[in-house]
């Protein structure tokens, strides 16, 4: 796949918001030594609690989500993730839909020009996620269907992807 060449170059930061039980910034990072991952969520009892055993360039905090952002730089990661959580979402902000853009704008505030932010959900839901990325001003918004053997294994990744595969993953561009 052909990534932008300031994705190539900037040093690799990368937030996965609402990481549950961060098995999937874990995988990553180890395969990744020389790029920092961070992931946050909120106690939930359908998820375990942070690993003990994550590698030394993950850190994850039970915070809020925007608890958390809110004094981030601009501009500070060059990938933000997200997955299933937008839908999943239980805080402050009730309507799901008004939570899904302001976490989509607070994403796009966070990411370098030509950074990516990715966001696996419901197949359901995939239109109105790729028209809520365009709005918050993403470009190359794209969106695919994706397949079990591609997901990472969480619990909550698993229990939606079988026995047919029923996610989407949405991908936008910030514009440089
Ligand atoms: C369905 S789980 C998905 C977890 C993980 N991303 C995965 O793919 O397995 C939803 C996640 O959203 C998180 N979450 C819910 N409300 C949140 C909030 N207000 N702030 C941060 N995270 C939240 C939960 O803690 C949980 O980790």
């Amino acid at each position: 796949m052909n990534r932008p060449a300031q994705i190539r170059t900037m040093p690799r930061r990368v937030l996965d918001i609402g990481c549950g039980d961060a098995q999937k910034i874990k995988r990553w990072a180890l395969q990744k030594p020389g790029w920092q991952f961070e992931g946050n969520h909120v106690p939930d009892v359908h998820i375990a609690r942070i690993p003990t055993d994550l590698p030394s360039n993950v850190h994850v905090k039970e915070a809020d989500t925007f608890d958390y952002t809110k004094d981030k730089p601009d501009e500070h990661y060059s990938m933000v993730t997200s997955d299933m959580h937008i839908g999943w979402y239980k805080g402050r902000e009730k309507d799901p839909r008004v939570y899904a853009e302001r976490v989509t704008s607070e994403a796009h505030r966070l990411l370098a020009p030509g950074g990516q932010f990715k966001v696996i959900t419901l197949d359901g839901a995939g239109d109105v996620t790729r028209r809520i990325m365009e709005k918050a001003g993403f470009r190359d918004v794209t969106q695919r269907q994706i397949m079990g053997k591609e997901i990472w294994k969480t619990e909550w990744t698993l229990r939606y992807s079988m026995p047919r595969p029923s996610l989407v993953q949405v991908t936008g561009i910030k514009p440089k």
